[in-house]
C-alpha cells in the first residue's frame, strides 16, 4: 500500500515536472474530445480533475460505473466518458457545451490492477469569428463593422480597394458576460470605393465590405440597371441576395460553379427583368413606391459585399406639377403622361406581367 502511493507520487511529480503534455482545442459552445490513454487492465479507475488553486473534480468512474458527487456544479450533465471503450483503455472525456471556463490545466487519473497513470491535458478554447455585420450610417457619411463572441481578443483592420489613406477609426473591443470579445469600429465612408473590414482571430479572419454607389433615376417607362460591383470578383460559389429599403427581399440566387439558381419574392416578379452576368439587378416597370435603397449582397463562409444604390424616380408628372397651369395640364396632358399613365395603370391592374 504505502508502495503504491510513494509510486504514485513519483509519477505525480514526474508528469507535474513535464509542462508540456497534451494540448486540445475546443471550440465555444460546442463538445469536445479531451483525449487519454491507459494499459487496459481490471477494476478501472478514472478521475478528470481540473487544475486550478482548488482543483475541481469534473468527472469520476469507478467499480464500473460514473461517480458524479463530488463533480463541480460548473460541468454538470456537460461530461461522459466513452464507457464501451474504457475496457480498451480510453478514459476521453467528452465535453459539452464548452464555455470559457473550461480552457485551462486538466490532468486524467486513470489507475487499473496493472497500475496508474496520470496524464495532463491543456484545453484551449477558440470561438471563431463566425459573422461580420457591416452597415452605413443613416446619413451615409460613416460606415460601421462589428461582430461579436470571439476568442482569443480579434483584431479590426480597415482598408479600401483601390487602395486610399484615411483615418482608420476608432475600434472598441470589449468582453461580453460569457467572457469572449465583441469588436466594433466606424470610420468615414469613402464614397466611390470599397469600404472593406477584416476582422481575425487566432488564424480565422472574415472579411465584410460596403460600396456606396452614385444614385440612379428611373422612370416609369425606363429600364433600369442596378449594379453589384465587388472588386477583383472571381468567386464561383457563393449566395446573392437582392434587397429594397434594407429588409425587404427581391431575390436570393446561389451561385454554384457560377450557374446561379434564382428566387425571385412574387412581389418583384412583374418588375424584375433579370440579373446579368455581373449580378447586376435589371428593373421595369418601376413606380414611386420603388424610390428607395437597393443592396446588393454577396457571401460566402468567409466574406460578405455589400453594395448599396439609392434609386430616385423621376415620374414625367413631374412635367406636369412644375407646369404654371395645373388645370391646364390636367386638361391636356402631355404624350409622355400619358404614357406615364398607360404604364402605371398596367402595372397597378395586370399582374400578369407577360
Ligand atoms: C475514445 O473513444 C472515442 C469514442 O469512440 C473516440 O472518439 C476517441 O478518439 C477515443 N480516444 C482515444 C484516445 O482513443
Ligand atoms: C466549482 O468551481 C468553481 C470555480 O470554478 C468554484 O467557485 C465553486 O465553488 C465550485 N463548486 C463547488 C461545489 O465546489
Ligand atoms: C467606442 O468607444 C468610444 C468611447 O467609449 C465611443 O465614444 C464610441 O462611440 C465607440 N465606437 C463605436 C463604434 O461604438
Ligand atoms: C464617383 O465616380 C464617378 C464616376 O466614376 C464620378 O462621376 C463621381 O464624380 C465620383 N464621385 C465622387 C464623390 O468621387
Ligand atoms: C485571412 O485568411 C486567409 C486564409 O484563410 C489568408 O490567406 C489571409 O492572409 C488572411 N488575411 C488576414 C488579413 O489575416
Ligand atoms: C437624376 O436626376 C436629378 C434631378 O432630378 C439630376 O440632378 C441628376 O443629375 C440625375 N442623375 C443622373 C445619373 O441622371
Ligand atoms: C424606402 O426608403 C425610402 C428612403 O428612406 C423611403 O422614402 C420610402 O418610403 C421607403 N419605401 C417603402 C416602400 O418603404
Amino acid at each position: 500500500m504505502m508502495s503504491k502511493v510513494l509510486f504514485s507520487m513519483v509519477i505525480l511529480l514526474s508528469s507535474v515536472r513535464h509542462t508540456g503534455g497534451d494540448q486540445v482545442t475546443c471550440v465555444f459552445s460546442e463538445d469536445c474530445i479531451v483525449p487519454c490513454r491507459f494499459q487496459p487492465g481490471s477494476d478501472e479507475v478514472i478521475h478528470w480533475v481540473k487544475l486550478e488553486d482548488q482543483d475541481l473534480p469534473v468527472h469520476s468512474y469507478y467499480y464500473n460505473t460514473d461517480h458524479l458527487e463530488q463533480q463541480n456544479q460548473s460541468y454538470k450533465q456537460r461530461t461522459a466518458l466513452f464507457n464501451a471503450q474504457i475496457s480498451k483503455g480510453n478514459a476521453s472525456l467528452l465535453l459539452r457545451d464548452v464555455t470559457i471556463q473550461d480552457k485551462g490545466r486538466y490532468k486524467c487519473y486513470s489507475s487499473t490492477m496493472n497500475g496508474n497513470k496520470e496524464s495532463f491535458i491543456d484545453i484551449a478554447l477558440n470561438a471563431p469569428v463566425r459573422w461580420l455585420d457591416i452597415q452605413l450610417s443613416d446619413d451615409k457619411s460613416m460606415v460601421t463593422c462589428s461582430s461579436t463572441n470571439i476568442y482569443p481578443e480579434p483584431k479590426l483592420t480597415w482598408s479600401s480597394k483601390p487602395p486610399f489613406d484615411f483615418y482608420p477609426g476608432n475600434i472598441n473591443i470589449s468582453t461580453n458576460i460569457k467572457g469572449l470579445y465583441n469588436i466594433i469600429s466606424s470610420k468615414q465612408l469613402i464614397k466611390n470605393q470599397t469600404n472593406i473590414c477584416t476582422v481575425s482571430s487566432g488564424t480565422i479572419n472574415k472579411t465584410a465590405s460596403l460600396r456606396l454607389e452614385a444614385p440612379v433615376n428611373s422612370s416609369s417607362s425606363s429600364l433600369v440597371t442596378i449594379l453589384c460591383r465587388v472588386p477583383h470578383f472571381d468567386l464561383m460559389t457563393f449566395d446573392l441576395t437582392w434587397m429594397f429599403n434594407h429588409t425587404v427581399p427581391i431575390l436570393t440566387s446561389t451561385y454554384t460553379n457560377s450557374t446561379p439558381q434564382m428566387h425571385v419574392e412574387y412581389r418583384w416578379k412583374k418588375n424584375v427583368q433579370g440579373v446579368s452576368e455581373s449580378r447586376s439587378l435589371q428593373l421595369q416597370r418601376l413606380t414611386k413606391d420603388h424610390q428607395g435603397t437597393y443592396s446588393c449582397k454577396i457571401s460566402t463562409a468567409r466574406e460578405t459585399h455589400l453594395v448599396l444604390t439609392s434609386l430616385d424616380f423621376t415620374s414625367d408628372a413631374a412635367a406636369v406639377k412644375s407646369s404654371p397651369s395645373p388645370v391646364a395640364a390636367a386638361v391636356a396632358p402631355s404624350p409622355s403622361a400619358v404614357a406615364a399613365a398607360v404604364v402605371f395603370i398596367y402595372c397597378k391592374y395586370n399582374f400578369s406581367p407577360y
